[in-house]
């Protein structure tokens, strides 16, 4: 049996509660989506819930950072695997699912969000990326048509400069226009978490994207019912 093959349903604890799922997704690449991902399945791992990171895009570069060089994830309280685990059939022993989507105008994703329960969208603070958002809400439309429980949270922008006036403005509209929400304050870009992949397996890199990132998962805490977690003082 390989580590994961339990998250497919090959082991069966009646009662279980199933895990919130939630998916960080978007509509074109370099986004930072798998970051964001990894940066809360790594974040609730170390505020002691039990996470599944599920890495659902097929380019899989969610494990290329997750993984150690023995291919084994290492965090606290995560356990990662390809793909997406059968929900229909059990749920895995976990609180929640962190799934690195596929890009949203990939038929791959329809699969993703078929299952989720809250979804989030990151996008850069540029002009192109926002305009070019909307081309995600086929995806999400026809998604919520078989899966009523899925619900837009809002955005995250990530790789925010703020020194440049323009994505400052740029993101002082998108607040005010509210639809989708923003989460969370924008995550800075940062040469350490641009890095990261340099340390396969290693801890999600310390500085200001992590304050953003950790600012995301409390915002985000109250919608997944996670409840409190471990004291964050070690951040
Ligand atoms: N906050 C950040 N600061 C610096 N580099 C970042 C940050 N977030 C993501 N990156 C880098 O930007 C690139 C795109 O991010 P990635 O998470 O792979 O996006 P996506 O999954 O949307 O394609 C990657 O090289 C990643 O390491
Ligand atoms: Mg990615």
């Amino acid at each position: 049996m390989t580590p994961f093959e339990h998250f497919n349903g090959t082991k069966h604890d009646a009662g279980m509660r199933r895990p919130y799922v939630l998916t960080v997704a978007s509509h074109k690449g370099g986004t930072g989506r798998t970051t964001v991902a990894l940066a809360l399945a790594w974040i609730w791992g170390q505020l002691g819930r039990r996470v599944l990171l599920a890495d659902a895009d097929p380019n899989r570069s969610a494990a290329l950072i997750a993984a150690d060089d023995a291919g084994a994830c290492r965090w606290p309280g995560v356990d990662f695997m390809e793909g997406m685990p059968a929900l229909d059939r059990l749920p895995p022993p976990a609180d929640v699912i962190v799934v690195d989507c596929p890009a949203l105008t990939e038929t791959g994703a329809y699969d993703v969000l078929r299952h989720t329960d809250g979804l989030v969208l990151t996008c850069l603070a540029d002009t192109l990326c926002l305009r070019t958002l909307p081309t995600s809400t086929t995806a999400i439309r026809e998604s919520v048509a078989v899966n009523p429980r899925l619900r837009l949270l809002g955005l995250v922008i990530n790789l925010f400069d703020g020194a440049d006036p323009a994505q400052v403005r740029l993101v002082n509209r998108i607040h005010k226009a509210g639809k989708p929400p923003l989460i969370g304050l924008p995550i800075p870009v940062q040469n350490a978490v641009r890095d990261w992949p340099l340390n396969p397996g290693s801890g999600f890199p310390g500085g200001t994207a992590r304050a953003a990132c950790l600012e995301l998962a409390f915002s985000l805490q109250q919608e997944l019912r996670l409840g409190s977690t471990k004291s964050a003082g070690r951040f």
